[in-house]
């Protein structure tokens, strides 16, 4: 696919194995404190679930992809503005649609896109839990994977077991480890450990350890109240751990083959490509 002279996009999949260790907190939040730090964010939606970005944002959809592929909205019209200027591309309007179209609706999306491409610097996706055909395409796709665990067991062991299809299905080696809801950073340290000893001894590849958010109260008030936290909560101790996160990911420039929107939707949207 022809990528010379595209602006370079990093693309973050944000997943788990474990239902409910904080993923779409995590990407709702990340999301705003790239924001702070003046980059243009696209959330996409990945997951059909019950709490969903848009449910903890409190942001209400009116259209879906169907609008889009019959020509009477744009990509633009799909996309909802959240809090401190992020955009989001709501589960609701058919997001996980995106790994089963036909030509002529991949080419359709493709240009959509080409013509959204200056309005974002960052696009995150907030992934469904466990590892179906479609958790993996928008990992595989994406520059950048966030593994979320928790310090509890089957967490550790479902974040294993995410990493190991990625990697002997789809080859995929570069995993970025985040651990949620821990008492302090010794206890994620100790998480982080468990879990690249495992990858290092059964398959062979190291992980690299992103931060770590620790266990707060603020977090679940948040979600009561439909706020982001780093809105309502900026001096809680985890909106200040998110946003040391969002400035490390920021920092982060390695060159990477997959550092375009281009390449995150060709192998998106064909996924024989890379299978
Ligand atoms: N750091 C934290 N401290 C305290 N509670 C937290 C923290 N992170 C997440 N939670 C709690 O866990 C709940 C689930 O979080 P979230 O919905 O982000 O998880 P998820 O991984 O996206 O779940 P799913 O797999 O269902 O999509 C939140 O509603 C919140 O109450
Ligand atoms: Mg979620």
């Amino acid at each position: 696919m022809e990528t010379v002279g595209k602006k370079s996009v990093k693309t973050i999949a944000i997943t788990s194995g474990k239902g409910g260790v904080g993923k779409t907190n995590v990407t709702a939040n990340l999301a705003i404190g790239f924001s702070k730090l003046c980059k243009k964010v696209l959330i996409l939606d990945a997951d059909l679930g019950l709490s969903n970005i848009d449910v903890i944002l409190n942001l209400a959809t009116k259209y879906n992809i169907r609008h889009l592929f019959s020509g009477e909205k744009k990509l633009k019209d799909l996309i909802v503005e959240g809090p401190q200027g992020i955009n989001v591309l709501p589960a609701s309007s058919g997001v996980q649609e995106l790994t089963s179209l036909n030509e002529f609706q991949r080419l359709r999306l493709i240009e959509e896109f080409d013509s959204y491409e200056n309005d974002m610097d960052i696009l995150l996706i907030d992934t469904a839990s466990g590892i179906s055909a479609n958790v993996a395409f928008f990992c595989i796709a994406a520059q950048d994977i966030i593994v979320v665990t928790s310090p509890e067991p089957t967490a550790i062991t479902d974040a294993y077991a995410v990493i190991k299809v990625l990697f002997t299905k789809y080859q995929e080696k570069n995993f970025k480890v985040l651990v949620n809801s821990v008492k302090n950073s010794k206890e994620a340290i100790d998480v982080y450990k468990r879990l690249s000893s495992a990858t290092e001894r059964f398959l062979s590849i190291s992980l690299d350890y992103i931060g770590h958010i620790p266990y707060d109260d603020s977090v679940s008030k948040a979600v009561r109240a439909q706020k982001a936290l780093i809105e309502i909560y900026p001096d809680s101790e985890a909106s200040k751990s998110l946003i040391e996160i969002a400035s490390r990911l920021c920092n982060d420039n390695k060159d990477n083959v997959k550092g375009t929107l281009q390449f995150f939707l060709g192998s998106l949207l064909n996924p024989k490509n890379v299978l």
